[in-house]
């Protein structure tokens, strides 16, 4: 059975990538995941705000949102950017497979210079999170959205390694905002990122984020854009967000995925439950008479499925009117 794929330009040997987590900072745990069957490792995020600190003068509040941020101090960071580079180099003398790099950031700026850095430690790709959430009412959608093709224009002229963009929901054209980013220099596309919620605690009064896994349900966002970009997007595609079992990963590959990226069910399970990603894919493959994943990668995109409407608005309208009291 054969399970390669080209995710990023790169050949991998199975689908199943481990996302970017605090894994990749044990060397000995990421070849333990290398071993059990990943494709290639993702490690954790370098934030612009580590590379760029922002100023801790405190500035005038922006209009609806509640004033400065305050970030992690340079300390607070698990990993400095130097031990970034490092552990980049160290995971390229233990692993065989891929190692992506990941930079988080949301504005232009002089971090972006950082890529460079990480392509001469090694890093097989660069996996570029624009994790914002934007409070400030006087910025538009379009201003957000140049903004990002500016960073991925900037990465990826600065380095010649695959960069890929990992993507939030929370886009008004979506679609059209991922052929930009192709357009503009990004490699793949990887949907999608997990936004942590706050919560209100009502005993204490306070808003409260805890870090949650995530849940099979999550997948469903996932596949439905999975579907609707595959036909329209010449680079490739990862999914991020729910994948716990082998079932989740071939929806995922029958949507156009060329990767499918896990964390939640490595953290809760451990590198093992690689083995029995791999088992059930090729129980899955045997059962159809696929013998590559070639054979039916996007077999249920929007343009390939039998019924496209199921993506599109009429669903929605369909799903409504079948629910009678
Ligand atoms: C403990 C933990 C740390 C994470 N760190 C990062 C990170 O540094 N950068 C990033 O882009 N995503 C990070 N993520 C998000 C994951 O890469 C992934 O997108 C998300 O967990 C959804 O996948 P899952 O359902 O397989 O967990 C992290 C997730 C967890 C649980």
């Amino acid at each position: 059975m054969n399970f390669a794929t080209r995710y990023l330009g790169l050949n991998l040997a199975s689908p199943f990538v481990v996302g970017a987590s605090p894994f990749c900072d044990n060397a000995h745990l990421a070849r333990k995941l290398q071993d059990a069957g990943a494709g290639a490792l993702v490690m954790r995020s370098l934030f612009e705000e580590q590379i760029d600190p922002p100023p801790r003068i405190a500035s005038p509040a922006m209009p609806g949102a509640g004033g400065p941020e305050e970030f992690p101090e340079y300390a607070d960071y698990q990993v400095s950017p130097d031990q970034y580079l490092r552990q980049v180099g160290h995971l390229k003398q233990v692993l065989t497979v891929p190692v992506i790099a990941s930079l988080n950031g949301q504005h232009p700026g002089n971090w972006t210079d950082f890529a460079l850095r990480l392509e001469r430690a090694g890093a097989d790709a660069i996996e570029l999170n624009f994790y914002r959430v934007v409070t400030d009412i006087t910025v538009a959608s379009d201003q957000i959205e140049a903004e990002m093709l500016d960073v991925v224009g900037r990465v990826a002229g600065a380095v010649r390694i695959p960069v890929a963009v990992k993507l939030s929901p929370y886009h008004t054209a979506l679609a059209q905002l991922a052929v930009a980013l192709e357009l503009a220099g990004a490699a793949g596309i990887v949907i999608f990122n997990r936004f942590y919620q706050p919560d209100i605690n009502v005993n204490d009064l306070e808003v409260q984020t805890h870090l949650r896994l995530s849940e099979p349900e999550e997948t469903l966002l996932r596949l439905r854009w999975l579907a609707i970009l595959s036909p329209h997007l010449r680079g490739t595609l990862a999914a991020t967000g729910g994948f716990h079992t082998a079932e989740d990963a071939v929806k995922a590959l029958l949507t156009g995925a060329h990767a499918v990226q896990l964390v939640s069910v490595l953290l809760k399970h451990g590198p093992a439950v690689l083995s029995s990603f791999l088992r059930g894919l090729e129980a899955w493959m045997r059962a159809h008479g696929y013998e590559s994943l070639d054979q039916f990668r996007g077999l249920l995109n929007l343009k390939t499925c039998k019924d496209p409407s199921q993506f599109e608005r009429a669903n929605y309208i369909r799903t409504l009117q079948s629910w009678k009291v």
